[in-house]
């Protein structure tokens, strides 16, 4: 059967594949460190509750192919947008999907004022380096941090 790659908004059906999807990437991105998972889902609610269009996901003939999440905050220096979060599934990688996701969202932010769009790479993380370095984002700062 063909696939159908459908790009919608978040419905409160996906909350427990995204979760899932959460808990994949904390293997790589926050190794040893257990997920609240009430706080995550909640800041997830309020997030989808401000603004519907920040979180955008993707199906498949009824599988949850992947999502991305991102925010808009404003600083000193003007608004910016922020990814919370992207995941694309197994099966689905290499198809240019997360691509496709990131340049949606950077379209959407930089509709509602966002001068530029902030993303935390895990440094292991070769394969989303890679992905961000294609769609033109520079190595800016260097994040470090130790278990206390
Ligand atoms: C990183 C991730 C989002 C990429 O999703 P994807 O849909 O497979 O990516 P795309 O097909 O859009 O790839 C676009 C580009 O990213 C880079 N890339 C993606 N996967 C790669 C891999 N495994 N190795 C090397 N480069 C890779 C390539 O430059 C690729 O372009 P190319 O195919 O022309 O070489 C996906 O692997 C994933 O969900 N990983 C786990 C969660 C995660 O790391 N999220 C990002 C957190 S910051």
């Amino acid at each position: 059967m063909a696939q159908k790659m459908i790009r919608r908004e978040f419905r409160e059906s996906d909350l427990a594949q995204i979760i899932e999807f959460k808990k994949q990437s904390a293997k790589t991105s926050f190794r040893g460190q257990k997920l609240k998972v009430d706080r995550f889902t909640a800041r997830l609610t309020e997030s989808v509750k401000k603004d519907p269009g920040m979180i955008r996901v993707l199906e498949s003939n009824g599988t949850i192919a992947g999502y991305i999440w991102v925010g808009l905050s404003e600083g000193d220096f003007g608004k910016y947008g922020f990814l919370h979060q992207l995941f694309i599934h197994q099966d689905f990688r290499g198809r240019g999907l997360a691509q496709t996701l990131v340049k949606d969202a950077e379209k959407y932010l930089a509709k509602r004022g966002a001068k530029k769009m902030e993303i935390l790479v895990t440094g292991t993380n070769c394969p989303a380096h890679k992905l961000y370095k294609k769609l033109k984002y520079k190595d800016t700062r260097i994040q470090m941090e130790k278990m206390l």
